[in-house]
């Protein structure tokens, strides 16, 4: 059945909040706009993303490694990348009635959205959280929190570079909390003001950024459509236009989502140039340039960049598993989420509280428990009720341990998406759902 894409987000959003995937921040104090807090569902689902991202971006390749750089960097980081001058929105308000801020370029023509007051004129802001390191509030302790990851990167691009035996082309990853103080916050967790970032620099020969961007392009959507199963026909490239490019960049390709608000950016894979490294060697007055072994070529690396938020990620999913229908009669909500994501990918329910039953299940459990996340559905009444407390978490087996698994030791597995049943031997349940998760 396909849901009322006007109704998509709010049924999501309720989800999200009835299961534990996602609360509001600090909601007992009413909540702090743009920031969100992830329950229990929500965190296997984030780490499952992550997770996903890291073993094909790193562990699965010969040609990429890993970094974690700091949360908080100095204002000559900021200062060198062009941050402090160009991480820039312009913002409006609205000197009517509810003073409301705005994003100039969200907004059509002069007046309020809200309540139709005039706006000011736009003037610029810079997204970035101030603070300050030590006791001091002076200029000389100023720090941000970052932005972006991406600096880490390039500030220890030399470090990386003299301590490991990497070769251009290479990549170095990160994943790490990131600070935006977004003029507007929405759409639930599309666009928050913290969120993790998931990046990588592609550090390439000169001029040939071309060829990697191609590559990159084409290799993030594939891990979109392959690895995460999001619906081919929502996804599509959008090549930014000259003028609207940050600051670093030489030409950007997003992966847009067809979002219920309309078609919005997933993932941005863009060409950086040498841009950063280039500013970074000339702040820092260090030598940034590669020597490449082969060639015995001095230079500093061409950038190829994907980069991409687990929050958006994780809204771009729910959304795209959500689905109604009608089993038996009854209505039930479902996530068709991929098993590869479901926060839960096994759940085992005996059929009764009956002892024995208990007792195998527990034992069913503790095999599969470690290869899959799992979890023990005693509760909550008849099994359709179990079933479809699973079913809209995203589940995609159930287990049923019956009176006949006692018999035959065989169980039941319960597909979420045509509630078809099989019969398996509890001896070959791991090696089956292997192949069913695909
Ligand atoms: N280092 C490049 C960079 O930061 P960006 O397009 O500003 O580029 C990269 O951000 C990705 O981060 C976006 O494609 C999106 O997935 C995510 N993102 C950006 N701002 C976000 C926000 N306020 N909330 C959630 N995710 C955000």
């Amino acid at each position: 059945m396909t849901v009322d894409r006007n109704d998509l987000m709010d049924k999501v959003v309720a989800l999200t909040k009835r299961r534990g995937f996602i609360f509001p921040s600090a909601e007992i104090y009413g909540g702090l706009s743009g920031f969100y807090e992830f329950g229990p569902y929500g965190v296997a689902l984030k780490r499952a993303i992550r997770d996903l991202w890291w073993r094909h971006m790193v562990e699965l390749r010969d040609d990429v490694v890993g970094l974690e750089s700091t949360l908080i960097m100095p204002a000559a980081v900021w200062e060198a990348s062009g941050h402090l001058t160009n991480f820039v929105d312009p913002l409006r308000q609205c000197l009517g009635k509810c003073k409301k801020r705005w994003r100039a370029d969200h907004v059509m023509g002069e007046k309020c959205p809200e309540c139709g007051g005039a706006l000011d004129d736009a003037r610029m802001f810079n997204l970035m959280f101030k603070t300050y390191v030590g006791p001091l509030e002076d200029r000389a302790s100023e720090v941000y929190l970052r932005p972006e990851t991406a600096q880490g990167m390039f500030v220890d691009f030399k470090n990386v570079i003299n301590s490991t035996r990497v070769r251009v082309p290479f990549g170095i990853a990160q994943q790490g909390k990131a600070f935006r103080n977004e003029i507007t916050p929405g759409n639930f967790v599309f666009r928050v003001r913290e969120f993790e970032l998931m990046e990588m620099e592609y550090f390439v020969r000169p001029q040939a950024d071309d060829e990697w961007f191609s590559y990159w392009r084409s290799e993030r959507l594939r891990w979109y459509t392959d690895v995460l199963g999001l619906n081919k026909n929502r996804l599509r490239f959008y090549d930014h236009p000259k003028e609207s490019l940050s600051h670093y960049s030489k030409q950007t390709t997003d992966i847009e989502y067809e979002f219920p608000f309309g078609w919005g950016e997933l993932e941005g894979i863009a060409d950086r140039t040498d841009y950063d490294l280039a500013v970074h060697q000339e702040k820092s007055k260090q030598d940034l340039t590669y020597l490449d072994p082969e060639t015995n070529e001095r230079y500093l690396p061409w950038v190829i960049e994907p980069a991409v938020s687990v929050e958006r990620i994780f809204i771009t999913l729910l959304l795209d598993a959500y689905d109604e229908d009608v089993v038996n009669n009854e209505p039930r909500t479902l996530l068709r989420l991929h098993p590869s994501v479901a926060p839960v990918q096994v759940a085992v329910v005996p059929l009764s509280k009956k002892e024995e039953l208990i007792r195998v299940a527990k034992d069913v459990i503790k095999a599969l428990r470690g290869q899959f996340r799992v979890e023990y559905d005693q509760t909550g009444g008849n099994i359709g009720r179990r079933y479809r407390r699973q079913d809209e978490i995203g589940t995609p087996f159930c287990i049923t341990v019956d009176f006949d698994t006692l018999n035959d030791q065989a169980v039941t597995i319960r597909k979420r998406d045509s509630t078809e049943q099989e019969r398996v031997k509890i001896a070959d349940l791991s090696p089956r759902l292997n192949s069913l998760a695909g």
